[in-house]
């Protein structure tokens, strides 16, 4: 049985003041909640006050990102070591974002992936396709290329560990949600060629996720489709209220 799994995304939002007090009053507001594996993505510059923040709590630490290579001339990277270090179990590989603004492709996708493995982290592989390309009937084989691609290489034990989330590009940060069905769909066919490639263990353990436009009223619906396991949240994780709130739904869908 796979324990939900709620990340929030901070993305470029709140200062290391801000990450703290963030934390602060989250641990506060769900500490009596059990069964649900909670975690937030802050600034690189966050991370380690965030982490300390949240220590003996429980709530994880993710990275946004992190380079490859273990350190070296690569300004404005941030190594998997050093994210590791810096506090952070998770960490978010191959987001959206990163994908159309800053250069990411399957293949350094792929090079993060195994760089956090092989820093003890857990990656959160971001999957997903643009409208053009929901439109054009591409959704299921543009989701079999950027996981096939993103996992290369990968063990069927790691894949068991880790994350994949299910980020329409279309639904992220634009308030329009998948629908329940639609994320079910793309959900259990992810499942699918998990199982397919890397064998029903792994695919029944490996959690998947969905992200775009998750809030507290929508999280229930969501997270009670059968292949759904969880949430990488937003805008709507930047409030301590509504992520608390998606917490308790995904408790309650569990
Ligand atoms: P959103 O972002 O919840 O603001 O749509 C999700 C994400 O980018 O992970």
């Amino acid at each position: 049985m796979r324990q939900p799994f709620i990340a929030g995304n901070w993305k470029m939002f709140k200062t290391v003041h801000e990450a703290v007090v963030h934390v602060k009053e989250l641990r506060s507001v769900v500490k009596d909640v059990e069964g649900v594996d909670i975690v937030v993505a802050p600034t690189a510059t966050a991370l380690h006050a965030a982490a300390e923040a949240a220590r003996n709590s429980n709530i994880a630490v993710a990275g946004q990102n992190c380079h490859w290579e273990r350190d070296g001339a690569f300004t404005g990277e941030v190594s998997a070591a050093m994210v590791r270090e810096a506090g952070a179990e998770y960490v978010i590989v191959g987001h959206s974002e990163r994908r159309t603004l800053f250069g990411d492709t399957d293949q350094t996708v792929n090079q993060r992936v195994h760089a956090a493995l092989g820093a003890d982290l857990v990656p959160i592989l971001c999957v997903g396709e643009t409208l053009d390309q929901r439109d054009g009937g591409q959704t299921l084989a543009v989701l079999d290329q950027q996981l096939k691609r993103g996992l290369d290489g990968v063990s069927a034990d790691h894949v068991a560990s880790m994350v994949v989330a299910y980020e329409p590009v279309w639904a992220i940060g634009t308030g329009r949600n998948a629908t329940p069905e639609q994320a079910q769909e793309a959900h259990a066919h992810l499942r699918g060629r998990l199982r397919s490639w890397f064998g029903a263990d792994a695919a029944e353990r490996c959690h998947v996720i969905y992200g775009g436009s998750v809030k507290p009223a929508n999280a229930a619906s969501l997270l009670g489709q059968p292949d759904i396991d969880g949430a990488l949240v937003g805008g709507a994780s930047l409030d301590v209220a509504g992520f608390a709130q998606i917490v308790r739904a995904a408790r309650l869908g569990a």
